[in-house]
């Protein structure tokens, strides 16, 4: 960690004294510990989208949050403009940190940003696909608000050679909200977000998620230090497994709704059945389980609700009920319990929390089915995320979250993003 900090240190520096010019002056003292991005739910789509400022002269890019993305990647083959555009030739220190070898190669006869020849070529895979493609990886100044100890974003902070990867528009084909032009990584590897920002500024690696539940009133994703509403000791800590691609797991021992232990057979959800435990993600909209997990958690589920007529489901939605005589407050619907490796730590999802309005008089159980042979026999989504804060601590190998949504003392909307925001709104402006 020190090391890779001191070898960039002076990089850093001269970047620093090269970029003063721009509007955001930046001072080379500074050193922030804690970053935030403003995160808004999209609402066609569930999923969570952010704004990075980015090139020369700065613009708002949309990007999706993809937790466990390995590289942020935008596209790049239209539109991309920027003076401060590189791109690393291949067997670089660049390259090397990224951890790619490969030698990049553009056919086309003019070089444009992602087309140019002896650059380093990355694999980027698109969430929902799947599918990976050869993108250049490139470097660009990137800037981020960082927050003060009131928790509301501040100064603007610029990283001067934030690598990334210059995409192909066609790695857009998927569920993509509307509109972003790429994906912001979370991932364990070295140029993902959180690991790039933290040897960066030389804070510790560690993140947090702060998903708001609404369409309107943001939430945020908090790079270093936690926010001061955060009190670490009330936070409940799991171990957390990085799989190859930088993709982070828990491991979920058992679970209960409504206090009962849902009968699977252990093996079920354990490790020896190939799974490397529970993901967390914020690409899949609901929490997603394999088949015959799903069978067994969704009979159980409207067993406890035995009273609530069922509807018919609407897809991907596996069991629904009639929203009129659902129990009307959160006492009434069953919660969900996800007890950890040590017992003593569950990850509780409140009853009213586990369902979803699907129709105005229709609410549906928030999990769906991930067929016979998904990557984890359990996949907590996006919509079991909101509203709930999310401490991935990589130093230490762990994850923290209140233990259920109602120990939280605030909501993922209550922090301030306006100074954030304000600026985006300056930039799309063209000032
Ligand atoms: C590129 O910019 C042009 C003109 O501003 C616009 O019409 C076009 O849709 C843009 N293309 C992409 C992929 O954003
Ligand atoms: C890359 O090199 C090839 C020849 O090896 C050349 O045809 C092509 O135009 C070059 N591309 C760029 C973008 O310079
Ligand atoms: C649990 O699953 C394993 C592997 O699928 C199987 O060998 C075992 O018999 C099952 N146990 C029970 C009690 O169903
Ligand atoms: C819900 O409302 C729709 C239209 O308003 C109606 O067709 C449907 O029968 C209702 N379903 C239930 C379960 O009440
Ligand atoms: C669980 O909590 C109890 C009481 O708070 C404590 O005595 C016990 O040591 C804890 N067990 C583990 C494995 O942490
Ligand atoms: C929110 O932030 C803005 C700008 O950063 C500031 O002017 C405002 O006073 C803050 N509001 C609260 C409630 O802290």
């Amino acid at each position: 960690m020190a090391s890779t900090f001191n070898i960039f240190l002076p990089i850093i520096f001269l970047a620093l004294i090269s970029t003063t010019s721009c509007s955001h002056d930046v001072r080379a003292p500074f050193k922030p510990t804690s970053l935030v991005l403003p995160v808004r739910k999209d609402p066609a789509t569930n999923l969570h989208v952010t704004n990075l400022r980015k090139r020369t002269p700065p613009v708002p890019v949309p990007l999706l949050l993809d937790l466990n993305g390995r590289f942020l990647w935008v596209t790049c083959d239209q539109n991309y403009s920027s003076s401060t555009y590189y791109a690393p030739f291949c067997h670089s220190t660049q390259c090397d940190r990224a951890g790619v070898h490969y030698c990049h190669k553009c056919r086309l006869s003019s070089a444009r940003p992602g087309c140019h020849n002896n650059t380093c070529g990355v694999l980027v895979t698109n969430p929902f696909t799947e599918r990976q493609t050869i993108s250049e990886l490139a470097q660009d100044v990137v800037s981020i608000p960082a927050i003060d100890q009131a928790s509301n974003p501040s100064q603007w902070v610029t990283i001067p050679h934030f690598l990334f990867a210059c995409a192909p528009s066609s790695l857009l084909r998927g569920q993509y909200p509307q509109s972003v032009q790429g994906v912001a990584a979370l991932g364990h590897t070295a140029v993902a977000l959180p690991m790039q920002l933290a040897s960066n500024f030389g804070f510790q690696p560690q993140f947090s998620l702060c998903l708001s539940s609404s369409t309107t009133e943001d939430g945020g994703v908090f790079f270093g230090s936690l926010p001061s509403k955060v009190q670490p000791r009330a936070l409940a800590y799991t171990p957390v497994s990085v799989g190859g691609q930088g993709v982070y797991y828990i491991l979920v021992k058992s679970v209960k709704i409504n206090n009962k232990r849902v009968p699977f057979n252990t093996s079920l959800i354990s490790t020896t059945r190939g799974f490397k435990g529970t993901l967390i993600s914020t690409t899949t909209p609901y929490s997603a389980l394999e088949h015959s997990v799903f069978k067994i958690f969704t009979q159980f589920f409207a067993d406890q609700l035995a009273g609530v007529p069922q509807v018919e489901a609407i897809p991907p939605f596996g069991l629904c009920f009639d929203a009129n005589i659902l129990p009307p407050t959160r006492v009434g619907t069953p919660n969900i319990d996800f007890v950890m490796q040590n017992k003593n730590v569950t990850w509780t999802f409140l009853g009213v929390d586990a369902l979803v309005r699907v129709r105005p008089n229709v609410s549906c159980l928030a999990f769906v089915d991930a067929g016979s042979d998904p990557g984890a026999a359990i996949t907590i989504g996006a919509y079991q995320l909101e509203d709930n804060f999310v401490h991935f601590d990589l130093s230490r190998s762990r994850v923290g979250f209140y233990k259920s949504r109602l120990s939280q003392p605030f909501r993922c909307s209550n922090f301030n993003f306006t100074g954030a925001r304000l600026a985006m709104e300056v930039d799309a402006t063209g000032e």
